[in-house]
């Protein structure tokens, strides 16, 4: 139990916020960590403690947590146009510009941008989209949605509907009907005795081609998933499964959404995952690192395909009954132009080309650690998998909280990572040098010898 002083922020949060993905109970008596500032890779709590934020927050703070010159963007739009909508026809420049630059960057052709204020709001639009285009084209029945287990597309209910986390359904009465979720790549964890990750992934896309079967292609209508898997564990598919996976796509005339989510702006080593995969999605949805995380804004890429198929619709409804108040808001656009344009200037791609590979052997050579199974990774995405027994892979038995244990200890010596299970997840700022890749490395494994002690005096 920690003292929580009277009247404190820690005291008046606990009296006025319900936190997301927080135990609720405990939060009572444990209270909050209360972030006041922060700078490049670094946040500093109310007591002063300084913390590498090795998870840029929720992967989305790619050019750290300040910045003079979005805040000028910032500031200046709000003068000048500090709120409009796409209503009804309307426009603004911001939107019109971030729009084309996506769409100019866009891995596959694109034709529109729909706009939205965060990732659940994408994947929302996405699949609501799978519908009315199939509506459109005279498939009314091909609605049912295929994603992953422990696949992540947001909080609205359907898109934790589209997501595998069981936890994330249990007591909300979700997933709505129609949606269903195949296997989780994980090979490290899941693949037979001597069988290779080429020939996991042909077991999986099996599995994915039955389950379309199982249901009839002709009502199953589209399949989401992520580049690389972000809260199923910051993890890279096994080798081959996208080309395998896309060919299931393809034979039953599926739509494939990529939610770029956290892949999008760089994070795998190109600008896309659907690059780093050689994806061919017909939508794609994209968020955070768009505008740094200093903007709530998300974006849905539709192709010509799609498109066409609204067309139709709009000749026949007369209108597209679809939209959100804060959808291509200036400011969040602004912003998020800058971003990007922040982006090119620096070569992120280039810097994450160059500190990614240093920051997967960094941390791959904790891989001598007794308490580490897999370090799997690309670009500035690293997952690290905790096991009981590194012969066997068998995991540690979750009663004992050994994820939680080390998430104690990273952050007593200063780092902060995201624990999925006993899966550690590394996705920090973009801009993150060498030299602050070795301290997160080094305070890693403090926090895992720590750890380690404690599991062995058990
Ligand atoms: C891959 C992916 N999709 C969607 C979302 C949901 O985004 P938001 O929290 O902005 O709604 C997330 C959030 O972490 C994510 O990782």
């Amino acid at each position: 139990m920690t003292y929580v002083a009277p009247n404190s922020v820690q005291a008046r949060d606990i009296a006025s916020i319900v936190h997301p993905q927080t135990n609720l109970v405990t939060h009572m008596t444990e209270g909050p960590l209360v972030i006041g500032s922060g700078q490049g890779c670094f946040v500093t709590d109310d007591s002063g403690k300084e913390y590498l934020d090795a998870a840029a927050g929720l992967w989305c703070a790619s050019l750290g947590y300040a910045s003079e010159r979005l805040a000028r963007v910032a500031y200046e739009q709000m003068r000048k146009l500090g709120y409009y909508h796409l209503y009804r026809g309307t426009t603004n420049d911001n939107s019109v510009d971030l729009a084309e630059k996506l769409l100019s960057i866009a891995p596959v052709p694109m034709s529109k941008v729909l706009f939205q204020c965060s990732g659940s709001e994408a994947n929302d639009t996405a699949i609501k989209l799978v519908w009315y285009y199939h509506a459109a084209i005279g498939k009314p029945g091909k609605r049912k949605i295929i994603g992953r287990k422990m696949g992540y597309h947001g909080s609205t209910g359907t898109s934790i509907s589209a997501s595998g986390k069981a936890d994330m359904h249990a007591d909300f009465g979700l997933p709505y009907p129609g949606f269903f979720h195949t296997e989780y790549p994980h090979y490290y964890r899941e693949h037979h005795e001597g069988e290779s990750e080429e020939q996991y992934s042909t077991r999986l896309a099996a599995a994915f081609e039955d389950m379309i079967l199982r249901e009839g292609p002709d009502t199953v209508g589209a399949f989401i998933g992520e580049p690389v898997m972000g809260a199923g564990g910051g993890l890279p598919p096994p080798r081959t499964y996208w080309d395998k996976m896309q060919a299931v796509i393809r034979k039953y005339h599926l739509l494939f959404i990529a939610d770029e989510v956290i892949c999008g702006f760089g994070r795998t080593g190109n600008m896309w995952g659907s690059q780093t995969y050689d994806l061919q999605p017909d939508m794609i949805s994209c968020a955070k690192a768009l505008s740094a995380g200093m903007q709530p804004i998300s974006a849905t890429l539709i192709n010509q395909r799609v498109f066409e198929a609204m067309l139709d619709e709009s000749r026949k409804l007369g209108n597209f009954a679809h939209g959100f108040t804060y959808a291509g808001h200036p400011v969040t656009t602004a912003v998020a132009m800058e971003t990007l344009r922040i982006y090119d200037e620096m070569d992120m791609i280039g810097h994450v080309q160059r500190v990614g590979p240093y920051m997967q052997e960094a941390l791959g050579r904790l891989i001598d650690h007794p308490l580490v199974g897999e370090v799997r990774g690309i670009g500035m995405i690293v997952g690290i998998e905790l096991v009981a027994d590194k012969e066997t892979r068998a995991l540690f038995d979750p009663a004992r909280k050994v994820g939680a244990t080390v998430d104690k200890y990273a952050r007593e010596h200063g780092l902060i990572c995201r624990l999925i299970g006993d899966r550690v997840a590394f996705s920090p700022p973009l801009i993150i040098t060498e030299a602050e890749v070795d301290q997160v490395a080094a305070r890693l494994k403090l926090a895992l010898d720590d750890t380690w002690a404690e599991v062995r005096g058990h």
